[in-house]
């Protein structure tokens, strides 16, 4: 019941973010790929908003994830675009994969769905040993005053004359010790004014600091951290950031991820 995405979540979802649907994160990440021939990852795909039109603009894009009702969206989107998908149903801690990647992008804050701190570290070592020498990580999170400052959502999406979606989520709970959040989201499907569905999911989602994250990204082994604000490189941060992009390289040199433990170095910059 965490974080599932299941079939009421996933029609709205793709009713409210459809494929291409861009918060300028689309333009952002293709700018960023822009010098990638390689193969490109990008876990939790979901419903394709960002990888059908990476797809289309002609990367080399694979992704996966672990709602089979999202990546339906997503097979049937690419149908009708005659694209061919390369799609699999897996969670992060699942995930395997013989490719090596030039990148690995997640947007859209999936990395905070990782509430348990050791697994968001245990992803990032993952991502870093699926990357070539040179590869990049990039991810989005959201500003925690996002989180924080929730109070509560009734949303409604008219979906045909006789059909509607709602959305009630309640005001999160704060853990501030295990920087989480946890919302009850309460999904209905009516129809002529009876209701034909109903969903619940417990959306559990994890804060991080902008110093942390960069030290747990040089943690799993990545170097060159950068993090930009609302898709904006190169700019200062501000305080009125919704969305910080980190942007982290797998050294050139290296082999394979060697824990700091091991050898007692800072991994630098
Ligand atoms: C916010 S949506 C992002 C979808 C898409 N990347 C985008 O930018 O619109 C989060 C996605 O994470 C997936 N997800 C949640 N928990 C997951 C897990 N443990 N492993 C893999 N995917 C997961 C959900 O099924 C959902 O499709």
């Amino acid at each position: 019941m965490e974080n599932r995405y299941g079939k009421l979540a996933s029609r709205v979802y793709h009713l409210d973010k459809p494929v291409g649907r861009s918060f300028g994160d689309i333009e952002f990440y293709q700018d960023r790929l822009k010098c990638c021939s390689g193969p490109i990852l990008e876990p939790a795909v979901g419903n394709g908003r960002v990888y059908i039109p990476l797809l289309e603009a002609g990367f080399h894009i694979e992704g996966f994830d672990a709602s089979d009702d999202m990546l339906d969206y997503c097979r049937s989107e690419s149908e009708t675009r005659n694209l061919s998908p390369t799609l699999s149903c897996q969670t992060f801690s699942e995930f395997r994969s013989t490719t090596v990647f030039d990148a690995i992008i997640m947007p859209a804050g999936s990395f905070q769905l990782v509430t348990q701190v050791d697994a968001a570290r245990e992803l990032l070592r993952k991502f870093y040993d699926h990357l070539v020498p040179g590869g990049r990580l990039i991810l989005d999170i959201d500003n925690m005053k996002g989180l924080m400052e929730t109070s509560g959502t009734m949303r409604r999406w008219q979906h045909s004359e006789r059909e509607l979606l709602t959305l009630t989520g309640s005001p999160p709970e704060i853990d501030y010790v295990h920087q989480t959040s946890l919302s009850i989201l309460r999904y209905e499907h009516w129809k002529d004014g009876a209701l034909v569905a109903t969903e619940i999911d417990l959306f559990h989602l994890r804060w991080w600091g902008i110093n942390e994250l960069t030290l747990a990204l040089k943690d799993a082994g990545f170097h060159n951290v950068s993090v930009s604000g609302d898709y904006r490189p190169g700019k200062p941060l501000t305080n009125e950031d919704l969305v910080f992009s980190f942007e982290a390289q797998r050294p050139l040199q290296t082999s394979s991820y060697v824990s700091p433990d091991q050898t007692g170095s800072d991994v630098g910059n």
